[in-house]
């Protein structure tokens, strides 16, 4: 099961990277991605930075000392052309790393994708240092209103994706540790990532306001690794 859905998601990649700027603008570039780079910034510490999953390469024109992984080789050969990086072709269940070496992980919208979080975490919490930090973002959070909404009705069957809560994320964290949380998309997600750029400054200051109401489509986590976390067996 798992060998599939590995296999399923990186043709899925391989085919799809080169529309994936295109068809994904929103999460690349527009207002969606301001949001998120604007709060990766504000946490990511010196040093090198691992990033799971980084498919097309949309931090990598913003960090410095940036290590991206990802399983679909024709989506890094795009993310090479957009700046200075190292890029691997590897599957974050398995990391060509060796223990404790980067400062920052960063994993954006990758984690529903992964057939195992237990273990994606564990292999972030091995290659992570003590005093290191990986922030981790998804989409289709099942908190959000509208997830509850429409998912369901949407998508009658998801195969080889799976959608998070918090407490999801929560029960799959191993040794790691949950230091911080804070959701963003609190309206319909479709409304941000169409949205015109005079737009974005009121969109985010309405979305700030209403996520503290009733949370939000896109959830960030920052994790540390942990004294006191659960145990990995
Ligand atoms: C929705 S895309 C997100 C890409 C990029 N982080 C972004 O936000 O634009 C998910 C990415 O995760 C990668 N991915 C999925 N499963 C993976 C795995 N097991 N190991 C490494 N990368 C994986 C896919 O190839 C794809 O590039």
């Amino acid at each position: 099961m798992k060998k599939e859905w590995l296999i399923s998601i990186k043709q899925r990649y391989e085919r799809g990277s080169n529309d994936y700027d295109r068809t994904r603008a929103g999460w690349v570039s527009g207002c969606p991605f301001v949001m998120e780079l604007g709060e990766i910034m504000k946490v990511l510490e010196g040093g090198s930075t691992l990033e799971v999953g980084t498919g097309t390469g949309k931090f990598v024109p913003h960090l410095n000392h940036l290590v991206g992984v990802d399983i679909a080789l024709n989506s890094l050969r795009i993310a090479k052309r957009k700046g200075n990086s190292e890029l691997i072709c590897a599957d974050a269940h398995n990391l060509p790393f060796r223990e404790s070496v980067f400062h920052n992980i960063i994993c954006s919208r990758s984690i529903k994708f992964f057939p195992s979080l237990y273990r994606a975490f564990s292999e972030m919490h091995r290659v992570l240092r003590s005093e290191g930090r990986a922030i981790i973002t998804t989409d289709y959070c099942r908190d959000s209103p509208f997830y509850r909404l429409l998912v369901p009705r949407l998508y009658k069957k998801i195969k080889y994706e799976r959608h998070y809560s918090l407490q999801d994320i929560y029960d799959n964290l191993g040794n790691m540790e949950m230091q911080w949380h804070k959701y963003f998309l609190a309206l319909f997600p479709f409304l941000y990532e169409y949205a015109p750029r005079y737009l974005w400054t009121l969109l985010m200051k309405l979305d700030e306001y209403l996520r503290g109401v009733w949370g939000g489509w896109f959830v960030m986590v920052i994790l540390t690794k942990g004294t006191s976390g659960k145990q990995v067996s």
